[in-house]
């Protein structure tokens, strides 16, 4: 890595009491100059306790978004204004509105991956991290949506045994380039690893694997386990940081194809240039932000009445 940059970079968070959040699917290099890398949940919950007057958040835009809806005095910046989440995209405020008024009495469970305006048309938020729990947690007696991921929905509905109305979203990535004869061909040739998958695969691959778990969860396992050997079923980034924190055991993906190029928008370079430019800034406005601001926040209430680590889920 160009040692100069990171120099500038420190100077300039020092000097603009800036923090760095990065998403574990984020380069290698983003992971080496973070101040904190994680999940979804753990980012989140990480944005809520943030001292600093500014986020530089490297992630997806709904990630950074969340640190914005959480934190509206401070600035949060995004290396790349077009770093996206497709899957995000898949349902809109019309789309939901239109959705709810099919069902009776709708509580809308909206996964992270949706836009702030999405969010705030819903009642509960969650993440691959707490799905199932917050499912779980829902004391209506209404029809329970849930948006925008198919795969994530099922999972979550077959592990609660709780019936959802869910919505046909799906991430590329996951959905597209982790396939079951990917998984079948690394049991073949890995039989002595234990193959780890997220939630927003198949349902066939998520039948094939050993256990299914969010990224935050899967980088805790993998330290707690005295197994050796691991078959990683979700985005290649996670593959630095698995590495780093255990370096004596080994990982193999699913497939060399899992990359969300959006993951992959933000550089160092990039990072340097918003927090020296104090560009690419975040923020939802604020009808939109005092609506969306609930449902994230019940979302982190549940997860702190509950454990976080589960082995098996
Ligand atoms: P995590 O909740 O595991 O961080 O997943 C977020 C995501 O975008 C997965 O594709
Ligand atoms: Fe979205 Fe999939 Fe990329 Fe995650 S990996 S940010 S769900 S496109």
């Amino acid at each position: 890595m160009n040692t100069e940059i990171v120099k500038e970079l420190n100077s300039l968070k020092k000097e603009k009491n800036a923090v760095i959040l990065a998403h574990v699917y984020q380069l290698p290099e983003i992971h080496d100059i973070a101040d904190f890398v994680g999940d979804s949940l753990d980012l989140s919950r990480k944005a809520f306790q943030v001292k600093a007057d500014i986020i530089v958040f490297c992630g997806v835009y709904f990630m950074a978004e969340i640190a914005s809806i959480l934190n509206p005095n401070k600035k949060v910046l995004i290396p790349d204004i077009d770093a996206d989440c497709p899957m995000a995209g898949m349902i809109t405020v019309e789309k939901l509105k239109e959705f709810k008024s099919q069902c009776k009495n709708p509580v809308v469970v909206a996964y992270v991956n949706t836009s702030a305006a999405v969010k705030a048309e819903s009642d509960i938020c969650c993440t691959s991290s707490n799905a199932v729990d917050v499912v779980k947690s829902i004391k209506s007696s209404g029809e329970i949506i849930f948006v925008p991921d198919r795969n994530l929905g099922s999972y979550v509905q077959k592990k609660s045994g709780i019936e959802m109305k869910i919505w046909n979203g799906f991430c590329p990535t996951h959905n597209n380039f982790i396939l079951p004869e990917y998984i079948l061909k690394a049991r073949r040739e890995h039989p002595h690893a234990e193959i780890l998958v997220h939630p927003e695969c198949r349902p066939e691959v998520i039948s094939l694997a050993d256990r299914v778990m969010s990224t935050g969860i899967m980088c805790r396992y993998v330290k707690e386990s005295y197994k050796e050997e691991f078959v990683i079923g979700t985005e290649s980034g996670i593959l630095y940081k698995l590495k780093k924190d255990n370096p004596n055991k080994n990982f193999y993906p699913a497939s060399s194809l899992v990359i969300c190029p959006n993951m992959k928008k933000i550089t160092v370079a990039k990072v340097k240039d918003v927090l020296a430019n104090m560009k690419n800034f975040v923020s939802v406005p604020e009808k939109i932000r005092e609506r969306s601001y609930y449902p994230v926040l019940k979302m982190l209430k549940v997860i702190q009445k509950q454990t976080i680590f589960k082995k098996g889920f």
